[in-house]
């Protein structure tokens, strides 16, 4: 389980979390019409090994790339290939790193170029849904409080909140418990206490919550082609309060 025993634990998963924000905005700066999600993979990879991480995604359950990145309908899990971006494209890219044994997992969805209207939007009200989560992330709260608030955002803008992919506890491993699901009732579920690191992981899509995977076994995409959006901070509940790990190069003290 999740728990963080010491300074020194914290630190470690301090560092897992600046490396992965900084894969993060090196992907950003790259990601352009005309650059391929193999040339975003390289990046990722390059900046991962030049904190002295690893990466965590590579290899875990056989998966064949460093960074996931899922343009447009596909909500998380695509796999880096020759597509290249086009101008009105979105795209989520999502990152993990490991430092001396600890994990930091992140992921953002950015427009490329001028997108429409409809898909900006997307992006802005599924980072508010991951706030809004985050936001819930403090001693005493309940798991189900995190995915209530998260729901309520996404529904409220009529968004299908995906349901079969999930948050989770994050530390030695970059999967934990517990899961950490976008929808849940108040007061609900486990009480959440100082110590404990979890992901916080809205995906939502302008259409329905319903997703398929592809024939690969790996790409997960709407099951209606509409666009969607992913985003994901580490965040641990330390002796000083709730921080987000995997924002900058320190962690960032939530309000
Ligand atoms: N970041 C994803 C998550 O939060 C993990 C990617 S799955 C992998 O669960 F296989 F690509 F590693
Ligand atoms: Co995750």
């Amino acid at each position: 389980m999740i728990t963080i025993k010491s300074r020194r634990e914290m630190e470690k998963m301090a560092r897992a979390g600046a490396c992965v924000a900084a894969v993060h905005e090196a992907v950003r700066e790259a990601a352009k019409p005309g650059v391929s999600l193999v040339e975003l993979d390289r990046i990722g990879a390059e900046v991962i090994e030049k904190h002295g991480c690893k990466p965590s995604f590579l290899g875990y359950l056989g998966y064949p790339a460093v960074l996931c990145l899922s343009p447009n309908d596909v909500i998380v899990h695509g796999i880096p290939n020759d597509y290249r971006l086009r101008e009105g494209d979105i795209l989520s890219v999502d990152a993990g790193a490991i430092y001396e044994g600890f994990h930091g997992d992140a992921a953002f969805t950015m427009a490329i170029g001028e997108v429409s209207p409809e898909a900006r939007k997307l992006i802005e009200v599924t980072e508010q849904g991951m706030w809004a989560g985050i936001r819930q992330v403090r001693k005493g709260n309940r798991l189900g409080d995190i995915g209530a608030a998260v729901h309520e955002v996404g529904s409220a803008h009529g968004y299908g909140v995906v349901e079969e992919y999930v948050g989770h506890g994050i530390g030695r491993a970059m999967h934990e418990e517990p899961q950490v699901p976008n929808y849940g009732e108040p007061g609900k579920g486990i009480k959440l206490r100082v110590g404990m690191a979890l992901c916080i992981e809205p995906m939502f899509n302008v259409g329905s919550r319903h997703t398929r995977v592809d024939p690969d076994g790996w790409t997960v995409r709407t099951a209606d082609g509409s666009l969607s959006a992913h985003f994901e901070h580490t965040v641990a509940i330390t002796p000083d309060g709730p921080m987000v790990f995997t924002a900058g190069p320190e962690p960032v003290p939530v309000d």
